[in-house]
């Protein structure tokens, strides 16, 4: 079984993924870390991320990259998206992922365009989506907790930016495949969502 799951930053998609994948027994794939490490890399090797041929360069990421925590601060979810934007890196990250969703036994997926690009065949497509409010308030509490000093509206003029270039790229751009199922966690908790996942999988696996 091949699950699919898509959705902005913040949306919940990362813990929704994780529970299901541990629920099924599957292992998970995070694809926006590979486009992370990407763009951490083109950092590294003095490169732009804007600019295609050095986004391209730091393709072959060295894999420790993707156990650096760097990679989840907000300024590497930033050069991620610029990264991402060229359709020689998304081509270059493509067999990686593909083959992990062909993997025996199957595999959970989340990213931006596995339901559209990377598993159109999925058996499940879930799209996890939250409004821009409740998306920069969740990330806003994460960012506190961690002790990190910047602004709610920083946070949500951010997520506007990234969600406007991630939705407005020619290729591969984030949205919902037509038979995914949409889920919108602006008003629910963890449990609420996880279980509303899970209800929309059953119905998937029942079609
Ligand atoms: O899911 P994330 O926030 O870690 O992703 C970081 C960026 O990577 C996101 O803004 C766009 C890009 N990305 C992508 O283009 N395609 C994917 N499948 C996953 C991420």
């Amino acid at each position: 079984m091949i699950i699919a799951i898509d959705g902005p930053t913040a949306s919940g998609k990362g813990t929704i993924s994780k529970r299901i994948a541990a629920h099924f027994g599957l292992p998970h794939l995070d694809t926006g870390l590979l486009y992370r490490a990407v763009g951490r890399q083109t950092l590294l090797n003095g490169g732009d991320p804007d600019n295609a041929a050095d986004a391209l360069a730091a393709v072959d990421f060295p894999a420790e990259l993707l156990e650096d925590p760097v990679l989840r601060n907000e300024a590497t979810g930033s050069l991620a998206s610029r990264a991402s934007v060229h359709p020689a890196v998304r081509q270059a990250l493509f067999e990686r992922q593909r083959a992990f969703a062909l993997q025996d036994g199957g595999a959970v997926l989340d990213g931006r365009d596995i339901g559209t690009v990377i598993a159109p065949d999925a058996d499940v497509k879930l799209f996890i989506t939250a409004s821009v409010d409740a998306r920069a308030q969740r990330r806003f509490k994460e960012m506190q907790e961690r002790g990190a000093s910047i602004t709610l509206e920083e946070i949500a003029a951010d997520l506007r930016r990234r969600d406007e270039r991630d939705t407005n790229r020619k290729d591969a751009p984030l949205v919902a495949a037509s038979d995914a199922y949409v889920i919108d966690t602006s008003q629910l908790g963890i449990e609420e969502a996880f279980a509303a996942a899970l209800d929309a999988i059953a119905q998937a696996r029942a079609e």
